[in-house]
């Protein structure tokens, strides 16, 4: 059984390793301040680097800015692969609470502020964290587009859409990924990885390991990571690389230990019939 390939080209010119990370379990509980111990933040982003890792999925509102702060001390400056995606578009009152913003002026105070952060000029993928149902998707796209051609971003990508509207935004704007929520047994956005995969737009899921959940023994899960001397972590991973070669997957950690058993994933090829079986499995 072949692995596929595991490695992505991004908008058709920046080559990734299809395994990122997702750097929004770095900051404080309910993805809010800092992390209880910002040197060990730190190491987890050094740690992924070493290990290869050039794909780093963060968003201004993770903290928010403390993630993408973390980034900037971390790896500033950058190896000439690295490729940070951010997002802009969502705001937070505390712990846990979110809403859109997309209006331009703030989608442009956003994309400032993260460049800073981020100690960049340009973002290499940008990615509107919610459209907002206030601002017509025109508009906020239309700024996106705008901060593209004045060169701060090189491409745009969506998160939590739908077919309908990914039509309606490449009617403004290439878009070159959609970071949906999936993951085993969390079939919502099936049609959408197919149409992403189609058109050979990155899908990038979010809560890959299911906030965690995936990486609990138990189940068909536990048998099948038995039999390839791996565990249900790595199995849950190895089965999104195998789902679609435009798959992304950025699990998130903030432990050196678990980051380092995340990457393993990339070494198991599950057999057609191990895939199919996971495939069926129930959220
Ligand atoms: N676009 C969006 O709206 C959106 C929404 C949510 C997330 N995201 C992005 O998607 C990324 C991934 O999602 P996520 O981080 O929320 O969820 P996830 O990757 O599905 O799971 C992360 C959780 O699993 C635990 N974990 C990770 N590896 C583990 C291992 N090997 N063993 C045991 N536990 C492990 C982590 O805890 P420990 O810290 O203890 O390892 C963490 O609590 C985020 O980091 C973020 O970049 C995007």
């Amino acid at each position: 059984m072949s692995l596929g390939s595991l490695t992505f080209r991004l908008g058709g010119d920046l080559e990734i390793r299809r395994l990122g990370f997702g750097a929004m379990r770095i900051t404080g509980d309910g993805i809010w301040g800092e992390p209880s111990d910002r040197e060990q933040a730190k190491a987890v982003l050094r740690r992924a680097a070493e290990l290869g890792v050039n794909f780093i999925d963060t968003a201004d509102s993770y903290g928010p800015d403390v993630s993408e702060c973390l980034i900037g001390e971390a790896l500033h400056p950058y190896s000439d692969d690295m490729v940070i995606a951010t997002k802009g578009g969502l705001l937070r009152g505390g712990p846990n609470i979110w809403y859109s913003n997309g209006r331009p002026e703030h989608l442009r105070i956003s994309l400032e502020k993260s460049l800073r952060q981020l100690k960049l000029e340009r973002i290499d993928l940008y990615q509107l964290h919610r459209i907002d149902a206030q601002v017509p998707l025109e508009e906020s796209l239309g700024t996106l587009s705008d901060l593209r051609n004045e060169g701060k971003i090189r491409h745009i990508g969506l998160s939590e859409v739908n077919n309908e509207q990914l039509a309606q935004a490449q009617k403004v704007v290439p878009i070159v990924s959609v970071q949906n929520r999936y993951s085993i047994g969390d079939h919502e956005w099936e049609s959408m990885v197919d149409a992403c995969e189609a058109q050979n737009i990155a899908f990038i899921p979010w809560f890959p390991l299911a906030a965690g959940k995936l990486t609990a023994p138990g189940g068909t899960l536990d048998q099948i990571a038995k039999k390839y001397e791996a565990s249900v972590g790595q199995i849950a991973l190895a089965w999104l690389l195998k789902r679609s070669p435009v798959i992304l997957p950025i699990p998130g950690t903030s432990k050196v230990k678990h980051l380092e058993e995340n990457m393993g994933a990339e070494k198991i090829a599950l057999s057609d019939e191990d895939f199919q079986t996971l495939r069926e499995l129930q959220a």
